[in-house]
Parts: structure tokens; sequence; C-alpha cells
């Protein structure tokens, strides 16, 4: 007799397939600064399950921007990333809408080089634009790059990594996830995957306790 799989989605997927692979390639230097190398994969996987929710979206679109959203990261200068990209009014810093423009400009390196056409790169560049500074999403798939990005923080490596960066210990952080961040959140398939991994990630790190 066999054990019926159970209905929830495991939280931490892998993102599917290999055909991101040269992009991935193309973008290792970008991907060790601010541990992009943690967020942008695990934001892809968050990004899949919700191009699987929304079907009707250029799924295409939405996997290529998200890997490349924080790319910028890795073209400014390092030790302003915390200093000012994370702390006091973060949202509107100088460094948040330099890494914006330096995604855009690794977009538009990077992706003709491997066939991607020009509308398809300038549809990603529109995305990848604002995408921590701009108030609204532009679209269904800005909506949902812009969900996946916070999504990553419910899991637990998530929270391990950007904890540290805003100073806060894992149990304070979750609580921040929840009061801050799930209200941002622009569709119910990202709301109810932040809650089910939110508390799985608090289940697992003992936040009711480890106060
Ligand atoms: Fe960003
Ligand atoms: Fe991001």
């Amino acid at each position: 007799m066999t054990t019926p799989l159970p209905s929830t989605p495991i939280a931490t997927t892998p993102a599917r397939g290999v055909d991101l692979d040269p992009i991935w390639a193309a973008v290792v230097p970008e991907s060790r600064a601010r541990s992009n190398d943690i967020h942008l994969p695990v934001s892809l996987a968050f990004a899949e399950r919700l191009c699987d929710a929304y079907p009707v979206a250029d799924d295409l679109l939405v996997r290529v921007a998200i890997l490349l959203h924080d790319t910028g990261w890795g073209r400014v200068d390092e030790s302003r990333i915390i200093s000012e990209g994370f702390s006091g009014d973060w949202r509107k810093a100088a460094i948040r809408f330099e890494h914006e423009k330096l995604g855009c400009e690794i977009a538009r390196e990077v992706l003709p080089a491997l066939g991607y056409d020009e509308k398809f790169v300038e549809e990603v560049a529109t995305i990848i634009d604002g995408h921590d500074t701009r108030k609204e999403a532009k679209s269904l798939e800005d909506a949902l790059m812009r969900d996946a990005d916070r999504l990553w923080r419910f899991d637990h490596a998530g929270i391990a990594l950007a904890s540290g960066w805003f100073a806060m210990d894992p149990s304070s952080y979750c609580d921040r996830l929840e009061a801050e961040i799930v209200p941002e959140l622009l569709t119910e398939a990202a709301m109810s995957m932040a809650k089910a991994d939110l508390q799985r990630s608090r289940a697992l790190l003992k936040t009711a306790v480890l106060r």
C-alpha cells in the first residue's frame, strides 16, 4: 500500500528546468554580491510557483526578470550596500536606484548575446527598473516578480540572511514579515504561500521560544 503524497507543495521547491542556465552562467560574478546566489534562485522558485497559479502570465518574462532583477548589486560599491541600502529610509536610498539601473544594463548586456530579442529585453528592463523604488506594478508579470522578490524572505534561508541585513533576530524578523511584508503582497497566491511558509519557518526556527 502506498502512502498518499501531501497535497501542500513543498515550500523549498527548486527552480524547474535548466533553460535559464546560460543566463545564470553569464551573471556568476554579479551573483556573489549581497547573497544574490541565494536570493535569486530561491526567488525564481517562488516566481515559478506564482506563474503556475497565474498561467495567463508570460512565464519566461517573469522568470528572466526575477533571475536578473538584483544583479545590479554586483556593480555597486559593496561597502554601501548594508549601510545605505538596508537602514534608515532604505527604499529611497540612492544606492537602491543605482542597483536598479545597473540591473537593466546587465540585462541589456547579457540577454541579446543569448538570443533574446530586443522587445523581450526591454520588457525585462521595464520590470527591473524601479522594482524596489516604484510603488505600483505595471503588469501582471511585474506584480508576480515583485511578489516573488518578497516571498523568498519567508523561506528559512531568506529569514537567515535578511534578518542579519536588518540587524534583527529571526523571531522579530518573522513578526516584521507578518506585519509589513504580507500586506505588501499583490496576489492572492503569494499571500497564501507567504502565510504557509511563515508558519513553517516559525516552527522550524522555534521563534515562539527564541524571542
Ligand atoms: Fe532589488
Ligand atoms: Fe530582490
